[in-house]
């Protein structure tokens, strides 16, 4: 362990040294079933052979121009996002939170170029939207903005999935410009709202001229068992982060936009040296394109299904359990006391699991589990909450 490191984080001491399809294994040569994929990350497992070609190929061609120039790379991706989500431009960032910094931005210009001086944007209560000023501020957990103040303004709250909340401030604030919103809420605990919030959020949006701008850095690529979350609830918002499991892996961040949302940045307001380089674009194209080609999004469905039925059954009898949730892969065993330890049982038995929120064991497997795999998943969960409830 070095010294060296800044302590932002409270690693666990085991080391990955290589990976593949579902599995990862450590420097003792122990095995794992990666149930979290780097927290939503490794979608299409590790190693998948078209996308270690990808990169490879990309490395010994060219890794970085600048955005001074143009990126075949980038504009194929672009053109590839905007068909399958149905929008129009996109922003190439390098992170969730630099992605929800775009979009931060690009609310405000909107409201500027309106003629409004202070805008403001609707943001939920137990948000995660990353760790950079602006999006530690939209964020809505005390735990992360403790200790960073003076806090960005500029944020309206409302509780989540409280419809009317957002109806009184659009009655009484003639400021705010857009709303952001997880259509889940993953680190607040895979957080599901009710089926028809974001059809009325749209709603909302568009009686008052406001954007619709959804956090799918989480949810996004095929996560929630369609290709983006908001295609459950059959709207189009007019503003989509993605990041995560867009490089799976590779390091890249997208603000999505439509209509008018899509003509609010020129040239100088915005830019990033690294956004969009030739490399996170060939990897994320290759990603979302093996994603479309097989169907994935379908598997994330079934497999979720499977493993949320399985878990229901054999944690029946266990008094612990408050209840089981999903979307898709984007799955929450919540139980009624704080249970952090899990993730080291879990880990002792050769599972990597997550538990956020204290209480809510998060699953996030890779989407091309199998179905044997989801069998042996949720044996191999069901064994570790039982043995924890003893
Ligand atoms: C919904 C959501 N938005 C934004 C972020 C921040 O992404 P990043 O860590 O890539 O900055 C996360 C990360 O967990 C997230 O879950």
């Amino acid at each position: 362990m070095s010294d060296h490191l800044v302590k932002a984080y409270s690693s666990l001491p085991v080391n990955f040294t290589h990976g593949d399809g579902c599995y990862l294994w450590d420097s003792e040569g122990k095995q794992y079933l990666d149930a979290l994929c780097g927290i939503s990350v490794t979608s299409l497992g590790h190693n998948l052979p078209e996308l270690t070609t990808a990169i490879q190929q990309q490395a010994s061609t060219l890794l970085h121009t600048s955005n001074l120039y143009s990126i075949t790379w980038q504009q194929k991706l672009a053109d590839l996002l905007c068909d399958s989500a149905g929008m129009d431009r996109v922003f190439f960032a390098n992170s969730g939170a630099e992605a929800n910094e775009a979009a931060i931005k690009l609310a405000r210009l909107y409201g500027h170029q309106r003629g409004i001086d202070n805008p403001q944007i609707v943001v939920m209560q137990h948000a995660f939207h990353g760790r950079t000023m602006a999006t530690l501020s939209a964020t809505g957990n005390r735990k992360v903005q403790a200790g960073f103040e003076p806090l960005v303004a500029g944020f309206v709250r409302a509780p989540y999935n409280d419809i009317e909340a957002v109806s009184s401030i659009a009655a009484n604030n003639r400021q705010v410009v857009a709303v952001l919103v997880e259509p889940v809420q993953g680190e607040a605990g895979i957080v599901i709202p009710d089926a028809d919030y974001l059809q009325k959020l749209r709603e909302i949006c568009d009686q008052n001229h406001w954007l619709l701008m959804l956090d799918e850095v989480q949810t996004g690529m095929g996560r929630s068992g369609k290709l983006f979350a908001h295609q459950h609830a059959g709207i189009q918002p007019d503003v989509m982060t993605l990041a995560k499991a867009l490089g799976n892996g590779v390091p890249i961040g997208a603000c999505i936009c439509r209509g008018a949302a899509a003509e609010v940045f020129s040239p100088g307001k915005h830019g990033s040296t690294f956004g969009g380089n030739p490399l996170a674009c060939r990897a994320a194209y290759t990603v979302l394109d093996y994603m479309i080609k097989n169907n994935i999004a379908n598997n994330a469905a079934d497999r979720g299904e499977q493993l949320s039925t399985a878990l229901q059954q054999g944690l029946a009898n266990n008094i612990q359990v408050a209840s089981i949730r999903h979307m898709g892969l984007l799955l929450a065993v919540e139980m009624k006391q704080p249970c952090a330890q899990l993730v080291n049982l879990a880990l002792e038995q050769g599972l990597l699991i997550n538990v956020t929120a204290d209480n809510v064991v998060r699953l996030l497997p890779p989407l091309i589990i199998s179905e044997a795999q989801t069998a042996d998943l949720a044996q191999r969960l069901i064994d570790c909450i039982n043995q924890f409830s003893e």
